[in-house]
């Protein structure tokens, strides 16, 4: 019998107690693994919760009780998260998280004490939420040179583009929606600005250098500034607009990014809805392969919590191997990257749009007065800043 004890008992932690309770037999009946839920921290009591009696307030109880071996934490935060997980790990407790933002801030920090301690530090659930991506890259996909990493890694924002470009709905309202329905960051800024996905992709990207790309270097652009006249002209051009965090190793240097781009209707990624991500990996000899499920709420994440534990609780005194240094990998500017623009340009003079755009591509939508736009040709992004500055434009998104 493996003890377990989940730090947090939110969305995720409860979502991850449930999955153990429910799968308890299913799990020791094909893993050999029994887990016992022994302790649950949080600020809060759960009266009537038929876990009650689990519910410590004292991190301390736990740290030392000595059988326990495996925790989860879905706490969320940098801090105290970190100094727990940190102080787990110490005493050779081996920890699972959903948490990308301590993932992003320490991973390799964490790892490296989890590896003096022979205990492991697993974080499926912090990209993707149910999907399997993180054990499939470090395992799986081993033998590949990682060209390219594309996703839909935010469900809030899928979600809330699902419904502005499907349904017409209002931002506002569906955030709140997203919010009931536990799928936002206690503060959704994390989710509408593209910084929740700038962790993922972070993470991802690390993984498939096998050193840190760091947060901070990853350019990041949210979809608060999306309106409905932009998705009347993506409809127009048969696209999709989508928040993609994209990560590509190319001969001009290694991009790191976060954006809301205009998908042809033929990407794969262009039919992820709702609350659904997908990732695109692109390796060298395998080329494309695709990772596609739901990327938050509380039992798909609570599934990925709870494999993590599995492994933990199966490898017990040993640690699982991620290759993850800490050195920094170099990040390129994002103004380097080559790509088209759909460029909203106020009035009506179309011919000078197309002397700084030449080979562009007019486009007029009936929701929009005294303006166009112009879907231009490949190019980098420096190049583009330069040639759009004489217009008037209104926006810009990539494709
Ligand atoms: P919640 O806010 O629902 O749950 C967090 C829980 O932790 C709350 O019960 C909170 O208590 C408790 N908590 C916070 N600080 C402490 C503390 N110092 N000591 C003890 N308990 C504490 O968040 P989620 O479950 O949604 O998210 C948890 C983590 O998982 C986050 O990192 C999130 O980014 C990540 N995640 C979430 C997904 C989702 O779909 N929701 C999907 C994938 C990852 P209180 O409410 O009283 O503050
Ligand atoms: N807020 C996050 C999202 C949770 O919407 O994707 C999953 O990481």
């Amino acid at each position: 019998m493996a003890k377990v004890a989940v730090f947090g008992y939110g969305t995720v932690g409860s979502g991850a107690v449930e999955v153990m309770v429910k799968n308890a037999e299913e799990i020791a009946k094909k893993t050999g693994v029994s887990l016992e839920v022994a302790y649950i921290l949080d600020l809060r009591d759960f009266p009537g919760d038929p876990m009650e009696d689990k519910v410590v307030h004292d991190v301390e109880v736990i740290l030392n009780d000595p059988e326990v071996k495996v925790i989860c934490e879905t706490m969320g935060g940098v801090n105290p998260a970190y100094t727990f997980t940190k102080r787990a790990l110490e005493l050779g407790k081996s920890v699972c998280t959903s948490n990308k933002e301590l993932v992003a801030a320490k991973g390799p920090e964490l790892l490296e004490i989890a590896k003096a301690n022979n205990c492991s530090y697993l974080f499926e659930a912090s990209v993707g939420g149910g999907i399997p991506i993180i054990r499939p890259l470090l395992t799986c996909l081993t033998a590949e040179k990682i060209e390219a990493i594309q996703g839909i890694l935010n469900g809030t924002t899928n979600y809330i583009l699902t419904k502005m470009s499907d349904e017409g709905a209002d931002f506002a309202d569906v955030l709140k929606k997203a919010q009931e329905l536990g799928y936002a960051e206690k503060d959704p800024t994390a989710d509408v600005e593209g910084h929740d996905a700038g962790r993922k992709i972070a993470i991802l990207s690390s993984l498939a250098m096998g050193q840190t790309v760091s947060y901070d270097d990853v350019y990041t652009e949210g979809i608060t500034k999306i309106t409905p006249v932009d998705f009347a002209y993506a409809r127009a051009l048969g696209l999709q607009i989508k928040l993609i965090a994209m990560s590509k190793m190319t001969e001009d240097g290694n991009f790191a990014l976060v954006t809301p781009r205009l998908l042809d209707a033929k990407s794969p990624l262009a039919c992820v809805q709702d609350v659904f991500n997908g990732i695109l990996v692109t390796g060298n000899m395998l080329g494309d392969s695709m990772y596609y499920g739901k990327g938050a709420g509380k039992l798909a994440t609570a599934s990925a919590v709870v494999g993590d534990v599995i492994e933990e609780a199966k490898n017990e005194g040993r640690t699982i191997p991620v290759l993850w240094k800490a050195e920094k990998a170099a990040v390129s500017n994002y103004k380097d990257l080559s790509q088209q623009y759909l460029v909203r340009i106020a009035g009506t003079d179309e011919a000078a749009a197309l002397a700084a755009f030449p080979g562009g591509k007019v486009v007029k939508v009936a929701e929009a007065d005294n303006e166009f736009a112009v879907l231009t040709e490949n190019m980098k992004e420096c190049d583009y800043d330069a040639k759009a500055a004489g217009l008037s434009v209104i926006s810009m998104i990539r494709m």
